[in-house]
């Protein structure tokens, strides 16, 4: 999905029910940005005018995250691929272990409520869960409803930087989606439902693509 399409907020519950790794190329950009890694600072010159990583970094760092242990019985992507070259990366690193995309779940929100949904966000602090000072509030202002640590809101959720994400980000995604409209793993959900409205649409047509192995 787009930015602000609701990846951050569906991947996890649906990583925690389907037993699965959740996997963000975000949260490991600003896990290294933290960190004060030659990684997080070069990501960072990059996150900062809301361009993309560039896929030498970025597909090595999925790559070597998928091989750990608990990605192994399989993982929710969440972020990745971003363009055509990381999505072939991505099959040809996968079938080099036997493995395959399974399902690609897109979440589709109109480019207007974007804006406002990125406007509006804040994060916690301890664990990247994502709130919304309108739509999705926690029950008490400032503090994560999951684990009490505190709201915060992203350097790139600035005005302009959201614009140069959704300039320089959405072209990209579209070749994405047809990327994996050819290979018929594509799934559609509206995003622009009740955050429980399109975790159950989108865990239906996984435990449904599950079923199918
Ligand atoms: P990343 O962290 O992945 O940011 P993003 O793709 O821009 O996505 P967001 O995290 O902004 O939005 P989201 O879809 O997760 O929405 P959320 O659930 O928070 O990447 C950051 C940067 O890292 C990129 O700009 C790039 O520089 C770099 N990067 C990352 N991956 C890369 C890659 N593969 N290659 C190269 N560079 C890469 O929801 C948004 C808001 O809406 C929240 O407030 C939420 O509460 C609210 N909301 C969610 N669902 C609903 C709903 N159903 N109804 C109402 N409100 C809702």
């Amino acid at each position: 999905g787009a930015p602000g399409a609701g990846k951050g907020t569906q991947a996890p519950l649906l990583a925690q029910r389907l037993g699965l790794a959740h996997i963000s190329t975000g949260d490991l950009f600003r896990d290294a940005i933290k960190a004060d890694s030659p990684l997080g600072r070069e990501a960072k010159t990059y996150m900062d005018r809301g361009a993309l990583v560039p896929d030498d970094i970025t597909i090595g760092m999925v790559v070597e995250r998928l091989r750990r242990p608990d990605a192994i019985p399989g993982a929710i992507l969440d972020g990745f691929p971003r363009n055509a070259p990381q999505a072939d990366a991505l099959d040809r690193a996968l079938a080099a272990e036997d493995g395959r995309v399974v399902l690609a779940p897109y979440i589709e929100v109109p480019p207007e409520m974007l804006l406002r949904r990125l406007s509006g966000r804040w994060i916690c602090r301890a664990h990247s869960h994502s709130y919304h000072e309108i739509f999705n509030p926690p029950a008490v202002a400032g503090i994560c409803d999951e684990d009490g640590s505190p709201l915060y809101q992203r350097d790139d959720d600035k005005p302009d930087i959201i614009a140069a994400r959704l300039e320089r980000q959405l072209p990209p995604l579209h070749d994405v989606v047809e990327h994996y409209r050819r290979a018929g793993v594509l799934v559609a959900v509206d995003g622009d439902q009740p955050v429980d409205a399109v975790t159950d649409a989108l865990l239906e047509r996984l435990v449904a693509a599950g079923e199918r192995g």
